[in-house]
């Protein structure tokens, strides 16, 4: 997958918005703010968009899913329309992953190249946690909140939330039922859990797309 990270930020910006919502530019200008790279960040290092400008792909491809699904959500269910306002579908899930803007840092590692064995060096990333090691969705959450954004209960549990059982310790049954309160209360949680594993596992072919280049 090309990205094109100029094209993208606009685009993200332009999202944000759309919303109305108060706080919106001093969130842009803390996303960006030189500790926090959130619009040149990769988002991971192995898995999906692992290259520059993947985060921010990654959380526009997630709002489209988040808004299509929406739309046949309601088409099912009218009842939902309000619940899943337009406007908290697109700030949860273009924020969902803001925790990333901060942990990895570029570097270059040896590799043999897994045809001809010939060792080369690839540009890659290491993870840091170490600048606020909260917790993926957790650190989500309240970056959103320390910017500055109006959010609401329902965005922030909708992010919170957004792994699933993934960002689970099954021995804490309080996190458990909590998740799953949080599930059966507001809608939005779902819905940005099914749009974060339909963007990451369907829409981003980082496999394949690795396969192809040697
Ligand atoms: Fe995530
Ligand atoms: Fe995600």
């Amino acid at each position: 997958m090309n990205l094109d990270l100029k094209a993208d930020r606009a685009e993200f910006i332009a999202l944000l918005r759309s919303t109305g919502r108060e706080g919106v530019d001093d969130l842009i200008e803390y996303l960006d703010d030189g500790r926090n790279r959130f619009f040149t960040a990769p988002a991971s290092v192995s898995h999906h968009l692992n290259k520059d400008g993947g985060l921010v792909r990654h959380s526009l491809n997630v709002c489209h899913a988040a808004l299509k699904l929406r739309e046949m959500v309601i088409a099912e269910r009218p009842d939902l329309e309000a619940e899943l306002n337009e406007s908290s579908v697109i700030i949860a899930s273009l924020l969902h992953d803001i925790s990333k803007a901060d942990i990895y840092i570029p570097t270059r590692r040896k590799s043999k190249h897994p045809k001809n064995g010939l060792t080369e060096y690839i540009d890659t990333y290491n993870v840091n946690y170490s600048n606020f090691p909260m917790g993926h969705g957790e650190k989500s959450a309240i970056m959103a909140l320390w910017s500055g954004l109006d959010i609401t209960q329902e965005e922030l549990l909708a992010i919170r939330w957004h792994m699933t059982a993934w960002d689970l310790p099954f021995q804490s049954n309080e996190l458990t039922r909590s998740m799953n309160v949080a599930r059966d209360k507001y809608p939005l949680c779902s819905l940005i859990q099914l749009a974060d594993g339909i963007a990451a596992s369907l829409f981003e072919f980082n496999t394949r797309d690795n396969d192809e280049e040697f």
